[in-house]
């Protein structure tokens, strides 16, 4: 056999238009090492903000707010005195308020262009990697229900801009000591601070983003600042990825960092 043979399995990548290579792949590298630690990084991201937004506790200690609980939505979370507290749900809310902020930012991570990269190939193989031939039968992209949801991305973006506003917000009131006076900084301001930076250069790097700014323009000599806010979001565009699992990573030590000081477990240290 030379290899190239027809596949008995006529389906997906199989069909006859695809170049007939009965070997599962030609690759010799280990491929396989990127998805798996794709799946198991997000995997541990999912376990971890699971267990967080459910266990609506431990998620404010003064002056600081979980960037999973904030704003407050409810008014289960009255005893927060730190943050945008907008009881909007009101007291028929009986489970974590949590659950009414995720929706927001983990829309826009789960329609994210990388992070679709990232799960279809971690958790779905489809396809495990380049030029490994996926094992589905059938492949229709993302043409239908529901993954044409994805579409929805744009929507999205606008939704996490909110919500990165919020998340600054929060940040300056961790500028306040214990007691809501200004003028502090402890570690958790820090952590604020680069979990704060990090969400929004994510954010930014949006390839929706990228379109809105830069997008449907016939001459950029015609749009000299759209074409330089353009540039800008571009080269953050190109590390989407890094700032992707940078700004994953931040966002839960800076829930953790809250809840390691709001369960007593740790002392927030004053720099000045
Ligand atoms: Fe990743 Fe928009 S493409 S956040």
């Amino acid at each position: 056999a030379t290899g190239t043979e027809p596949h008995p399995n006529s389906g997906g990548v199989r069909s006859g238009t695809r170049a007939a290579i009965t070997a599962p792949h030609l690759r010799t590298d280990r491929w396989w090492l990127a998805p798996a630690a794709t799946a198991a990084g997000l995997l541990a991201f999912v376990v971890y903000s699971t267990w967080r937004a459910f266990a609506d506790t431990d998620y404010y200690a003064a002056p600081y707010v979980s960037p999973f609980y904030s704003p407050c939505l409810a008014e289960r979370c009255e005893t927060m005195r730190s943050g945008p507290n907008w009881e909007i749900f009101g007291g028929w809310w009986g489970i974590s308020p949590a659950i009414l902020i995720l929706i927001f930012p983990l829309g826009f991570r789960l329609t994210c262009y990388y992070y679709r990269k990232a799960y279809y190939r971690g958790f779905w193989a489809s396809p495990p990697a380049c030029a490994v031939a996926e094992p589905h039968k059938k492949y229709t992209g993302e043409t239908r229900f529901p993954l044409i949801l994805q579409n929805i991305h744009r929507y999205f973006f606008y939704a996490a801009l909110v919500v990165a506003g919020i998340l600054t917000y929060d940040t300056v009131l961790s500028f306040r000591d214990e007691h809501y006076a200004w003028g502090h900084m402890g570690l958790g301001t820090l952590v604020f601070l680069v979990n704060i930076v990090l969400i929004w250069a994510y954010t930014l790097s949006c390839h929706s983003c990228r379109h809105i700014v830069g997008g449907q323009l016939k001459h950029f000599s015609r749009h000299p600042v759209r074409y330089r806010a353009w540039q800008w979001v571009g080269k953050l565009n190109a590390r989407h990825m890094l700032l992707a699992w940078a700004s994953l990573v931040s966002v839960a030590l800076a829930d953790f960092y809250v809840y390691l000081v709001a369960s007593g477990a740790f002392d927030d240290p004053r720099l000045f």
